[in-house]
């Protein structure tokens, strides 16, 4: 992916181009991409919460509260930087990591305005509505950080043209719970790392990652009610549904944040421990509502990570490579590469004791 275009100056109309090139990013359908859901609403509207009344209507009155409403604005926070100082192949790598979040920021506001809209159920109706209204808040204020760069992304279009993959209501609980709370914990653990060193901090949007990530932390509040409202999604066969999300989940994010090296580099951080610790905090919340976690001590568990990054990093070569010779190379590698994931599958998970109560404090 390439998207990086010559810096123009701010308050520049924005280049045409260059918009065209970064929507087509967001609209990209690999198995890496931010991707759009799509679901039975309609078995959604009727999931019932009584199980879980009491925490369901302490959530529902905090998130009507707004307590970030406000905060999504540029203010005298905001440093305006030189975009170009910003050496080419990171601004390239941090206009990559601004679409890709843009993109699940926004794949979120799309789900959850659609349930919002279809549904006909109180409860759902109005976790839903305050949920598409924060995620519309975050897509617009990165939407906004990406005008600095003279580009645009067309977020009408992309709601049309956009490939959606449609997943029963349990497999979106799985899958989006998971991508609020790793969401949560890597926004959380990048605003810790510039809070100890701010000469590090290379752009000011993370200055406003700490309210964010709260706002991710309460959405996977809602996904761990949800779920609990139902104890059979969380235990019999669902079970090997859980892990088989919470790897692909991990594994899609190792290999992606592997694709940035100027990106961390930058921000002195190691791409790895970055990885161990956003994963050991995503564990962590996820003893709130899943059976098991994933064993990511166990040294089979790096190993099968870093395999299948390389093999992503071969795919990619093949891609470049073209032609049948190119083709022919990406299958056997697309093989190699579902062996790891089996193998990262089979690794034994840690047996979780689900907590009497869901609500979990963002303590991190
Ligand atoms: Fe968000
Ligand atoms: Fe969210």
């Amino acid at each position: 992916m390439n998207a990086h275009n010559p810096t123009p100056l701010k308050g520049k109309p924005l280049d045409l181009q260059a918009q065209n090139e970064t929507t087509r990013m967001a609209h990209e359908d690999t198995l890496l991409q931010p991707r759009f859901y799509t679901t039975d609403f309609d078995k959604l509207d009727a999931m019932d919460v009584s199980l879980v009344r009491a925490e369901w209507d302490a959530l529902i009155a905090s998130m009507a509260s707004d307590p970030n409403k406000g905060h999504f604005k540029r203010n005298e926070e905001w440093d305006d930087i030189n975009l170009d100082d910003v050496p080419e192949e990171l601004r390239a790598e941090l206009v990559d990591f601004l679409v890709s979040s843009l993109t699940a920021e926004f794949s979120g506001c799309v789900l959850y305005k659609e349930t919002k809209r279809r549904g006909t159920n109180e409860d759902i109706k109005a976790r839903f509505t305050y949920m598409s209204r924060d995620e519309a808040r975050h897509a617009g204020f990165i939407k906004d950080s990406l005008k600095d760069f003279g580009i645009g992304v067309n977020l009408g279009f992309l709601t049309k043209a956009k490939k959606y993959t449609f997943f029963q209501p349990k497999f979106i609980f799985y899958a989006t719970y998971l991508s609020e709370k790793i969401g949560y914990a890597r926004y959380i653990t990048i605003f810790r790392h510039f809070e100890k060193h701010p000469e590090k901090r290379f752009h000011p949007i993370f200055k406003w990652f700490k309210q964010w990530c709260n706002d991710e932390f309460s959405h996977g509040e809602a996904f761990s009610l949800l779920m609990r409202s139902d104890p059979k999604l969380l235990s019999g066969h669902n079970k090997l549904w859980i892990k088989f999300f919470l790897c692909a989940v991990y594994a899609t994010m190792f290999v992606r944040d592997h694709a940035r090296p100027e990106f961390h580099k930058a921000a002195g951080l190691d791409i790895e421990e970055y990885d161990m610790r956003v994963f050991e905090i995503t564990n962590a919340c996820t003893t709130q509502c899943f059976p098991l976690v994933l064993d990511i001590d166990n040294p089979a568990f790096l190993r099968t990570l870093r395999r299948l990054n390389e093999v992503a990093v071969k795919i990619g070569d093949a891609d470049q490579q073209g032609g049948i010779a190119g083709a022919l190379k990406k299958k056997a590698l697309q093989a190699v590469a579902a062996a790891s994931f089996v193998r990262l599958y089979l690794i034994p998970p840690k047996k979780n004791e689900i907590a009497e109560d869901s609500k979990m404090v963002p303590s991190w």
